[in-house]
């Protein structure tokens, strides 16, 4: 419906009737108005399969729901690195949808992984914010274009569950530039989804309903976002401030409560009618949107779409260590250890838990292989040994040529709702594969978890897969991985580091009763352990595969542009090895030297290539101002330092394989104010006015501290002293260099010359 038609019909609407819209119906659906003909949609989590309920609604996945396909949650499938795939599954989430009559699908959620310890990591993307907006922007393209909406979650700075309904994330603007907002933007921007969902929290003690900053200012008036904001479950707190910030549809519904106040709100003159004129208006152009463009022949084929879970499974899959061992032969005696190789843990709890309609386990995808083992080995909903299944798994890896061992975290260890309180596994599973390795040289690990966790006896075993929760179909990609049917091509989207105590926010972490401070600033994930030039347990970026490549040919499209200029990076990949696979082309950006603090580098690009034996492919990459620049807090603006960048391609960010440099030039001037309390050393680098400074008393200055000086000391050199002057401010000049005939208001004078001279 045209926005005009939409204005029409909100124009014939009572003040009562346009409120009603503002909020849900119930759990699940926005509210119809019959008199105009307006229907009701439906919503539905999200993200990673279709949790549609409609007896018994809750929100935290304690109900069934339908018969549902799962696929890998978004810790497994950012893994995949591959915008593509993420795209394919988004049409088959989209059609999910549109068989099922569900408008808008409540995901993804790009939250950046501040900790490994955050109870919803697993349906979160990464500690990168480039690396989450993408791939949260190519399931949105997917969703989409079957005429679907999605919401992109949980806006802004989620970043733990304790006391996620109140806390205060206090960040400061630069970080939630580069890392926070940044998750959310290049989504919004790019992909437009249809509705952005705000999240329970604080922000710098602002609840994200009530922020208006980030709901209007930035979401629509910079990002373009033409959608309906829809608060997190619950996350309404002040309805009529939420209206004003920029919140415009309230779920679950309030029963008329919230209803009633924005009625009387407008009544008595302390709410502009228009605010709720346009919430209803971003409400109903995406109702409209969705029914206008039904598709009534979609079917929701369970079986197909599983499929495409495993074939997105395949590509989350990381193989993390491979010391000869894999892929296994199918003529190899081979024990598969574990619960969770017959009961994978392959999704995490509460809102996004999917009813599955089936479960494939690695045991069942290895039925036609005579040659399988199993045993339990372990009881995963007790952190107890379990003696009779130790001694049956110790006996199947004896009896053997290889053991694996499937573990992970239990259900209770991570959920929504709660965070996890350290990064180990259960001890009855460390404890098992301990004492595997002890009695076969031949372990393979392959582990079913949200978010990292400390591996005790890795130099023990020989490979690690890292499955996380990949998902109804994940035991069929396991078993092809590990026998080699499928090449592993997944990349960490996080590091994991080797211990929690590591890891940047570990002292801040979840903070004080209702504030939690992000002190480790932009310093998260990688950023901060390769500043720190840290030992980590596997890198960002890392993850192996059953085939090499080599990189070569690194060609940038010019040695020197503007900040406003675009740049190509070309690089050519072949694949040296004789199985085909897929490698992920990773890019970093390093600003060489910097006045501002930076990481030592950033991902910027990255690109997923399939190769056969033998063959080269050229990768090409464009990098823009945003690929070089940080967020200047003086001007609220993104900055580009004038200097040389080195261009980065590595297979991990602690594998960098060619580099190349690449001058870029400041289109923009930072606008400097002097003031007599300016360092000498700030004005002598600026050209325009440096020469006033010099021509009227440096040299003075100078002169006579280096008599004193050379009378005093030899140990002090002139570099040492012009150190010493560089941090100066102006107005200690006065003091420091004798009768220059100058006073304070002369001082001042010249200052506001030097302002002057500088506009
Ligand atoms: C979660 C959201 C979810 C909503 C509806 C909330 O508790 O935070 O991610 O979409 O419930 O189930």
């Amino acid at each position: 419906m045209k926005m005009k038609q939409i204005k029409e019909l909100i124009s014939q609407m009572t003040l009562e009737e346009k409120a009603s819209i503002c909020s849900g119906a119930d759990f699940w659906h926005t509210e119809k108005l019959e008199r105009l003909g307006i229907p009701a949609t439906m919503v539905s989590d999200g993200p990673h399969g279709l949790r549609k309920q409609d007896e018994g609604a809750d929100h935290l996945g304690i109900n069934d729901s339908i018969k549902a396909v799962c696929f890998p949650a978004g810790c497994g499938s950012a893994a995949s690195f591959n915008r593509e795939l993420l795209t394919e599954m988004g049409e088959t989430l989209g059609n999910e949808c549109q068989a099922e009559g569900v408008s808008v699908i409540l995901g993804p959620a790009v939250n950046i992984k501040r900790s490994p310890l955050c109870g919803r990591n697993f349906e979160y993307y990464s500690e990168d914010p480039y690396l989450a907006s993408q791939i949260a922007g190519a399931l949105i393209k997917g969703i989409q274009s079957k005429n679907v909406g999605t919401s992109i979650k949980h806006f802004l700075a989620n970043n733990q569950e304790n006391r996620r309904m109140s806390v205060s994330a206090e960040v400061d603007e630069r970080t939630l530039r580069e890392i926070y907002l940044a998750a959310f933007e290049t989504a919004i921007k790019e992909q437009k989804p249809w509705t952005v969902m705000c999240s329970y929290n604080r922000i710098n003690g602002v609840y994200a309903a009530e922020n208006k900053k980030y709901l209007t200012d930035i979401l629509r008036g910079e990002w373009g976002f033409d959608g309906y904001v829809v608060s997190d479950w619950g996350a309404v707190n002040d309805r009529v401030a939420d209206l004003k910030a920029g919140l415009d549809l309230e779920m679950p519904s309030s029963n008329g409560m919230n209803d009633a106040l924005i009625v009387e709100a407008v009544k008595n003159g302390t709410l502009d009618e228009k605010v709720v004129d346009e919430a209803v208006e971003h409400i109903l152009n995406i109702v409209y949107r969705f029914e206008e463009n039904r598709d009534k022949t979609a079917v929701f084929d369970r079986d197909k779409d599983h499929e495409k879970a495993r074939k997105v499974a395949e590509e989350s899959i990381v193989l993390l260590k491979n010391d000869d061992i894999l892929p296994l032969c199918e003529s190899q005696k081979v024990a598969f250890i574990g619960k969770y190789a017959q009961k994978p843990r392959y999704q995490g709890g509460g809102s996004s838990h999917i009813n599955s309609h089936k479960v494939t386990s690695a045991m069942e995808a290895a039925a036609d292989n005579a040659n399988i083992t199993y045993a339990q080995g372990y009881v995963d909903n007790k952190n107890e040994v379990d003696e009779v299944l130790l001694a049956e798994a110790l006996e199947a890896a004896k009896n053997a040529d290889v053991a694996v061992v499937f573990a992970g975290l239990p259900d209770v260890f991570e959920s929504e709702a709660y965070d996890r309180k350290h990064m180990h596994m259960p001890d009855c599973q460390n404890l098992l594969i301990e004492k595997v390795a002890e009695v076969q040289p031949n372990v393979v690990v392959v582990l079913h978890n949200g978010s990292p966790v400390e591996m005790p006896w890795l130099p023990k075993v020989k490979g690690v897969l890292e499955a996380y929760l990949g998902g109804q179909a994940v035991g069929g990609a396991e078993y092809d991985i590990l026998f080699g049917k499928v090449n592993p091509s997944a990349k960490l989207p996080e590091t994991f580091p080797i211990q929690l105590e590591d890891n940047p926010s570990y002292l801040n972490f979840p903070g004080e009763g209702d504030t939690v401070e992000y002190r480790e600033g932009i310093f998260v994930g990688y950023r901060y352990y390769d500043k720190k030039k840290m030992n980590v347990l596997f890198p960002f970026g890392h993850g192996l595969s059953y085939t090499e490549f080599a990189y070569s040919n690194l060609k940038l499209s010019a040695e020197s542009i503007k900040d406003t200029d675009e740049l190509t990076v070309f690089v050519d990949v072949t694949n040296t090895g004789t199985r085909e696979g897929k490698e992920v082309v990773q890019l970093y950006v390093s600003d060489k030297e910097s006045f501002v603090i930076r990481p030592v580098k950033e991902l910027k690009g990255f690109e997923k290539v399939f190769l056969m034996p033998g063959e080269t492919k050229t990768v090409t990459f464009t990098l823009n101002k945003r690929s070089f620049a940080y967020y200047n807090t003086q001007i609220h603006d993104w900055h580009v330092e004038s200097g040389s960048f080195t261009i980065m391609i590595g297979k991990s960010s602690r594998d960098i394989v060619v580099t190349a440099d690449v001058e870029v030039h400041s289109t923009v001037e930072l606008p400097v104010f002097y003031t007599t309390d300016t360092p000498l050393g700030d004005v002598i680098k600026n050209e325009k006015v440096a020469d006033m400074i010099r021509g009227l008393f440096a040299n003075n200055v100078l002169d006579s501290q280096n008599a004193a000086t050379e009378a005093s000391s030899e140990a002090i050199t002139a570099e040492m002293m012009e150190a010493q002057m560089r941090d100066m401010p102006l107005r200690g000049v006065l003091s420091f260099a004798g009768d220059l005939g100058i006073d304070m208001n002369k001082l001042q004078e010249l200052v506001d010359q030097m302002n002057r001279m500088n506009q």
